[in-house]
């Protein structure tokens, strides 16, 4: 099954490129103990996905933040950094990204963007973990090939999960790419395999073609949410709050006009029954208090109309302006 979806994203995958794990956040749990050094390296982006970011940080990794804007990792501004690094004699251990509907921006990379990465990594000898959580639930337009489809020489780490596609309570997830680099996971993952009962549950629940047809119910669910919530924040939030609308996956990233907190917002929300992603809590660097992330994927319609016109009430209160 993994092969098959592999393959969908541009990759020929034979058995020796992967790796099975409990979810993602295994796989990506154990990039540090494969890498890391306390005191080495590693790229991120910012904002991030902390979950994994928070256990690179925890085995002593030294974090550097490349800027995301609406085209995804600003990779003019990685080359920078990398070219700097590689001044003073300093190579990343990896560079950790998002490409697809990222977790929090919502943001896709832009394919010029993606062949540079995959140039700059060949050329300063550097690994990419691409973290594909979101890659299929895409609302518009065509896929862009995954980093790993365009990587020649396997500089490129694929991580995937069935847990935004399946269901979230089924942790199976995977990585694909070089063979050193799954050999030297594996031998890091002591909880053993994934265990054949899951692992067949996940198998027999695909055959058939049972996926492709989840994957599409789940994209006209959430693309239907999406659109609720953007126009639901069209109506409520002031004007000066920057919304970009995401190509898929499951979040909306909102920018406050200065001086708005994110954390001051949620505070007033918490006590009203609204909670959020304050961006502080997405970024290694501490920035991030101008920004917040919307889900659009778990509540239900009412709850979004209602939740949405509460923080748009209280962004008013705010500004000051009602
Ligand atoms: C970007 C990203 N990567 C990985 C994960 C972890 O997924 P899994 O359920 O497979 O551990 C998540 C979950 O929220 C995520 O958003």
């Amino acid at each position: 099954m993994v092969q098959q979806l592999m393959r969908a994203r541009g990759v020929e995958a034979q058995p020796e490129n992967l790796l099975i794990g409990y979810g993602s956040g295994q796989i990506l749990g154990l990039l540090p103990q494969v890498f890391v050094e306390p005191g080495d390296m590693v790229i991120v982006e910012g904002p991030t996905f902390m979950g994994a970011v928070s256990r690179f940080a925890a085995a002593g990794a030294r974090l550097i933040s490349i800027p995301v804007d609406g085209e995804g990792m600003v990779v003019d501004c990685l080359e920078e950094v990398l070219r700097e690094l590689a001044r003073q004699g300093i190579r990343p251990r990896f560079i950790y990204t998002i490409p697809t509907f990222h977790n929090p921006r919502g943001c896709t990379l832009s394919w010029p963007r993606r062949q540079k990465l995959v140039q700059l990594a060949a050329e300063y000898g550097v690994v990419v973990v691409e973290d594909e959580a979101y890659y299929d639930l895409r609302f518009v337009g065509d896929p862009l090939p995954s980093l790993a489809a365009l990587d020649e020489e396997g500089w490129v780490l694929h991580v995937g999960t069935f847990s935004k596609i399946v269901v979230p309570g089924v942790r199976v997830g995977w990585a694909c790419g070089h063979p050193e680099i799954i050999r030297r996971l594996e031998m890091f993952r002591s909880e053993g395999s994934l265990g054949p009962f899951l692992g067949r549950v996940v198998a027999r629940y695909c055959g058939e073609g049972r996926l492709e047809s989840h994957i599409q119910l789940l994209i006209r669910r959430y693309r239907e949410k999406c659109h609720l919530m953007l126009e639901a924040i069209a109506q409520c939030f002031p004007p000066e709050v920057k919304v970009e609308a995401p190509g898929g996956g499951f979040f909306i990233w909102c920018e406050l006009p200065p001086p708005l907190s994110a954390d001051a917002l949620l505070q007033a929300t918490r006590a009203l029954g609204v909670t959020f992603l304050p961006g502080t809590h997405c970024f290694a660097d501490g920035q991030g208090d101008h920004a917040l992330r919307l889900a659009f994927s778990y509540q239900p319609e009412e709850r979004i109309l209602s939740g949405i016109q509460i923080v748009g009430e209280q962004l008013y209160k705010l500004m000051g302006q009602r």
